[in-house]
């Protein structure tokens, strides 16, 4: 079974957090800067994510699954996941506010997958950072790798 994890990450969480994912699926996680089109032919099972920045993913990950051609994934299970702040943590009322409503990556990504063709194994799902920059919220890796051997089959 071919799967494969894909990630961006600005400060790192979200790196751990798919490293963590890829260790339970016994497969790789390869950076978005890293990933050539050739590595998402004849996949099993694809799971991508990134850090929710501004309500939705990196423009890397962005554009690297909008230029996928139509139905590239059709056949292909598919998971999102994103990194994203403890809402507790957030100071201002306002911002805390427009965070909780804004969106989150991991919905945006699971949406192009599925316009993609891919078939949900799971819906999206967000690792907590407690800081802008993290560190991520205690037990984060743990969580993230057993969400992944729910769906791994
Ligand atoms: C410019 C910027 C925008 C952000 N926007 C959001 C947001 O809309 N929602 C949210 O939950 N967290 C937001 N965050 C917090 C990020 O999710 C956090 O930096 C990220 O999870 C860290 O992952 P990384 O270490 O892989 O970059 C934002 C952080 C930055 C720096």
């Amino acid at each position: 079974m071919k799967t494969l994890v894909i990630y961006d990450s600005v400060f790192g969480n979200t790196e751990k957090i798919a490293q963590s994912i890829a260790a339970a699926l016994d497969t790789n996680a390869i950076p978005v800067d890293k990933v050539d089109a050739g590595q998402l032919r004849d996949l099993n099972l694809l799971v991508v994510g990134s850090p929710t920045r501004g309500f939705r993913p990196t423009e890397g990950i962005s554009k690297l699954l909008n230029r996928l051609p139509k139905n590239n994934l059709a056949g292909v299970r598919v998971a999102a996941f994103d990194t994203r702040i403890v809402l507790e943590t957030i100071d201002s009322k306002a911002l805390r506010f427009l965070v909780d409503k804004g969106g989150y990556a991991a919905n945006t990504i699971a949406k192009i997958l599925e316009k993609k063709g891919g078939r949900l194994a799971t819906p999206g799902e967000g690792f907590f950072v407690t800081g802008e920059q993290g560190p991520l919220k205690d037990s984060e890796l743990e969580r993230a790798a057993e969400w992944a051997r729910k769906f791994q089959l």
